[in-house]
C-alpha cells in the first residue's frame, strides 16, 4: 500500500536527481587544470547513473498511479554545487558532490524506512538499488577528497 510519505519522497528524489544532473554537468564542463581531469570524467559517468535514477523513480510513481513532476515543481537546493568562481577550485566541487550524495543517501534511507513500514517491497527495492549507487559515488569522491585535503 502506498502512502503520501512515499509519493512525496519519490517526487522529491526525482527533482533532486535532475538538479544533481544539472550541477554535475555544469561542473564537468567548467573545471580547469591538471587536477580536474579525473573529477570531470567521474562526474560525466555519474550523470548517466543519476539520470537513470530519475527514470526509475518516475516509473515507480507512474506504477503507483501518480505522475512524476514537471519543471514547475522545481526548487533548487544544491547551493554548494554551484560552479566555483575560480574554475581550478576542484576541492569546492568535491565538497559539493559529497554534500549532494549525503543528502541523496539520507533521502533513500528515509524511502526504505517508509516503504518497509507501508509494506511496499517494490518501492523498497527501488530505494535500495539507488542507495547502493549513491554510496558508491560517495566512496569515489571521498577518494578524491583525500587527494585534496582541507587545510
Ligand atoms: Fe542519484
Ligand atoms: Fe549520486
Amino acid at each position: 500500500m502506498t502512502t503520501d510519505e512515499i509519493t512525496d519522497l519519490l517526487t522529491g528524489a526525482y527533482i533532486d536527481e535532475f538538479e544533481t544532473v544539472m550541477n554535475y554537468q555544469t561542473n564537468a564542463i567548467v573545471l580547469d587544470g591538471i587536477h580536474a581531469e579525473e573529477v570531470k570524467t567521474s562526474l560525466e559517468e555519474d550523470i548517466q547513473e543519476e539520470l537513470d535514477h530519475a527514470r526509475i523513480l518516475g516509473e515507480r510513481l507512474k506504477q503507483l498511479d501518480e505522475s512524476p513532476p514537471g519543471s514547475e515543481s522545481f526548487e533548487a537546493n544544491q547551493h554548494s554545487l554551484q560552479p566555483p568562481e575560480d574554475t581550478t577550485d576542484v576541492q569546492s566541487v568535491i565538497e559539493g558532490v559529497l554534500e549532494a550524495e549525503a543528502d541523496a543517501i539520507e533521502t533513500y534511507r528515509s524511502l526504505i524506512e517508509a516503504a518497509t513500514e507501508a509494506n511496499d517491497p517494490v518501492t523498497e527495492d527501488v530505494a535500495v538499488t539507488i542507495l547502493a549507487d549513491e554510496e558508491a559515488h560517495r566512496t569515489e569522491f571521498r577518494g578524491f577528497q583525500k587527494e585534496f585535503p582541507m587545510d
